[in-house]
């Protein structure tokens, strides 16, 4: 029987490009490059039980986090094909602690940040796991990028997405003109489009917060959590509790089903006072992602996460996250 002819990711690219008549492809090609990458560490990921990549690499990274040998392997698969990839002046990634140069002679005009695997404390237990990436065209004139180039607010992105390897493998992704979902068939090697035009349900379905942090939380952020599982019939509430560890696997759910997710400032490690996640790899391509798809993003005191001026590559952030009118219900409660 004839397989039915899926949109690859080429194929919707193309596509969207006839609408864009003045594209030069390069995004298109830095596209695939991604793809063929987030290919190469699918496999991995799948084969990690069997071959011997689980467990801990020895090494710590900047953040001060163990790095777990399939974090390096999806950092270094990465590295090697973007470098060449003749698209980027740049790169930024989680796991290095300066900004990561391209191959001499291969320099482009767009600059990548991205985390290479979302969700490490979740390899080993076999649980979602994800790529986040985030696409800026360069500041800089020619030559080798800068520092300069990575800090650009996520507002002035021209491409965002991530690879999720869960039950199947998926991208999801934008380049401005909604959000776009493709599987993996493994059988093929090729991602097809299966969510096309992703919009988000305006009001949540889950609410996605550590609680184990409650105690660290600043006050009024203990009262809107609190004020999401009081009963309230017109708006669904209380609201199941779902979080899965991966930031990537809790915002996927959430922009598929509707929620919230809350990652606060917290007082459990005053080196780290703005929480835990990044603004530059995990939450700003997000928001462009989840206000594409008709979402919110903004801080703990209501600022939007698009318009963060970055000042360092790895600086922290507060993230609400999901769901438009429980995101602006935020705003209002939190400002
Ligand atoms: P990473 O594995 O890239 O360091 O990211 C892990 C992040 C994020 O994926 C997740 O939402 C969060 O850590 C979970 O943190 P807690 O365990 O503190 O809840
Ligand atoms: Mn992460
Ligand atoms: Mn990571």
């Amino acid at each position: 029987m004839n397989k039915p002819l899926g949109v690859t990711v080429i194929r919707h690219i193309v596509d969207s490009q006839r609408l864009h008549p003045e594209a030069t492809g390069d995004l298109s090609g830095l596209l695939n490059e991604l793809v063929v990458a987030g290919k190469t560490i699918s496999a991995e990921v799948n084969m990690a039980g069997l071959a011997d990549i689980l467990g801990m690499s020895g090494k710590t990274n900047i953040q001060g986090e163990k790095v777990q040998k399939l974090d390096e392997f999806a950092n270094n698969t990465i590295k090697k094909r973007m470098a060449r990839c003749g698209y980027l002046c740049v790169m930024t990634s989680e796991e290095e602690d300066d900004v990561i140069p391209v191959a001499d002679g291969y320099e482009g005009k767009y600059t990548l940040a991205f985390d290479p695997l979302d969700g490490s404390t979740n390899i080993d237990v076999n649980v979602n796991i994800g790529t986040i990436f985030s696409v800026h065209r360069r500041r800089t004139p020619g030559g080798q990028g800068s520092k300069e180039d990575m800090l650009q607010r996520g507002r002035d992105q021209v491409a965002a997405g991530y690879i999720l390897y869960g039950s199947s493998t998926m991208l999801v992704f934008t380049t401005g003109d909604g959000v776009q979902g493709f599987t993996l068939d493994p059988s093929v090697g090729e991602f097809y489009l299966s969510h096309p035009d992703i919009r988000t349900p305006e009001r949540s379905k889950y609410l996605s917060i550590n609680e184990g942090n409650r105690n660290y939380w600043p006050e009024n952020v203990r009262g809107f959590v609190d004020l999401l599982k009081e009963k309230d019939q017109e708006k669904g509430r209380p609201y199941s509790c779902r979080y899965i560890g991966s930031l990537v696997a809790d915002f996927h759910r959430n922009l598929i089903s509707g929620g919230i997710f809350i990652y606060p400032r917290d007082s459990k490690n005053p080196k780290k006072p703005y929480g835990k996640l990044r603004l530059l790899y995990e939450a700003a391509p997000l928001a462009m992602l989840i206000e594409q798809a008709g979402g919110r993003a903004i801080t703990d005191d209501g600022i939007n996460i698009l318009d963060i001026e970055p000042t360092d590559l790895h600086q922290r952030v507060p993230l609400i996250i999901g769901s438009k009118l429980d995101v602006d219900e935020a705003e209002g409660f939190l400002r």
